[in-house]
């Protein structure tokens, strides 16, 4: 590739194996997995399209910079030392964020504050006056990475983290991070090649991940912003070239998405973001209780996120988890079910055996992501159906 460089995308830890399949389907080269990040080379038609395109990216830092510093001076005057003044004006903003980590930095807003001062003097010494801060909606916004003495400075090409899509209006209690819900539905392995069941949809992340995903609808389909376009080599004529090579691929799904909840709250909201993401027409949307509901027949995948009991007494919770059980073991046979909690003792009262446990969070949580497979039929017909197809 002509004008290579290195960009590192950065995700939810245990993601970093689906983003580097994601890039390796867009044609990254040199893709080297690390801890909750991958780094890739690209030319600047891969950048714009993977900020476009990856699902499980929450954002695309380009490394501009590295060195060494042991404390605050030596990182001012590194700083300091680039023509920040070439790189962007006095009239636009920036930001920095920075993640520190060792012995010789340990405040992040302290080392970001050094940073930020070095710039500002930079411009000064110039102009005699200085850029502006924007931490909400920067021009420029700037990321600064410290492990031990070794100082990574990038430029942020995503700007607001890729997690924000661009459909979504409204949330209800706990809503899913976009980046989670769809690194999830890749866990599962569904490629939109059988109906699909979010039943405690809330505001239906989950189907709408989904269903883009079925579709091939790029994941920043919706979003109008990103950091490279104000940066000072944005090519235009590039980007609508890439957005109209990806959105060419959209395609229909020819399995059923339902999404539902019980609350009449959840699913007004979970209405609005599907309109929001223009998909009325392709998911299912029902107001109805899990326990009383029929699914789309089977195979299917089903994947819930249920409350995970923090505002919940401990007899309801109880309930609710074993109710599911019994709900998937009475109505979802022939379906593999994949159910996200933090609680993991609860989790056991589904009184199935898990054949997959995978550790992911939410947020802060830790939490365990487990499948369930509903077999049609009694243990035994499985045993000799898998031995018959010579599955394990
Ligand atoms: C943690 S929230 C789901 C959040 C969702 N993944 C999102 O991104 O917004 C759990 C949802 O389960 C729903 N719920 C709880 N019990 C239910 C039941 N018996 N039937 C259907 N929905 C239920 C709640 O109304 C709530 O919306």
């Amino acid at each position: 590739m002509e004008n290579t460089f290195t960009l590192v995308a950065k995700t939810l830890p245990g993601f970093e194996e689906l983003l580097a399949e994601e890039l390796a389907a867009l044609g990254a080269e040199n893709i080297n997995v690390l801890y909750r990040a991958v780094s890739f080379d690209a030319d600047k038609a891969l950048m714009y399209k993977a900020n476009y395109c990856l699902r499980t990216a929450l954002r695309i830092l380009k490394p501009v910079m590295t060195f060494v510093a042991r404390n605050e001076l030596m990182l001012y005057k590194k700083i300091f030392e680039i023509k920040w003044h070439e790189i962007f004006g006095i009239e636009e903003t920036f930001a920095i964020d920075a993640v520190v980590s060792g012995n010789y930095f340990t405040h992040s807003q302290y080392a970001a504050l050094k940073v930020k001062d070095a710039i500002a003097d930079e411009f000064r010494q110039k102009y005699g006056a200085r850029p502006s801060v924007d931490t909400e909606n920067p021009d420029l916004r700037i990321n600064l990475h410290i492990e031990n003495e070794k100082v990574t400075l990038s430029f942020d090409s995503s700007g607001d983290s890729l997690h924000k899509r661009g459909y979504r209006k409204a949330v209800d209690k706990a809503p899913m991070n976009e980046v989670l819900a769809a690194g999830l539905i890749k866990l599962t392995g569904w490629k939109g090649d059988k109906n699909f069941v979010d039943c405690m949809c809330g505001s239906a992340t989950i189907p709408i991940e989904a269903a883009m995903l079925a579709m091939n609808i790029p994941a920043g389909y919706f979003r109008e912003n990103y950091g490279f376009m104000k940066w000072h080599d944005f090519d235009e004529k590039l980007w609508k070239e890439i957005r109209q090579a990806a959105d060419d691929e959209i395609c229909d799904c020819d399995y059923e998405i339902m999404a539902s909840d019980h609350s009449a709250k959840a699913v007004q909201i979970a209405k609005s973001n599907i309109q929001g993401a223009h998909l009325s027409h392709d998911i299912t949307l029902l107001q109805q209780d899990m326990f009383e509901m029929t699914p789309p027949e089977a195979p299917g995948i089903l994947l819930i996120n249920p409350p995970y009991g923090e505002r919940l007494e401990e007899k309801d919770i109880v309930n609710l988890y074993k109710s599911i059980g019994n709900t998937l073991k009475r109505n979802f046979k022939g379906y593999e079910a994949w159910v996200i909690s933090s609680n993991i003792e609860v989790l056991k009262l589904i009184g199935l055996k898990p054949s997959k446990k995978i550790e992911v969070y939410n947020g802060s949580l830790d939490c365990r992501f487990y499948k369930f497979e509903i077999f049609d039929g009694s243990y035994k017909d499985m045993k000799i159906k898998k031995a018959e197809n010579n599955i394990e």
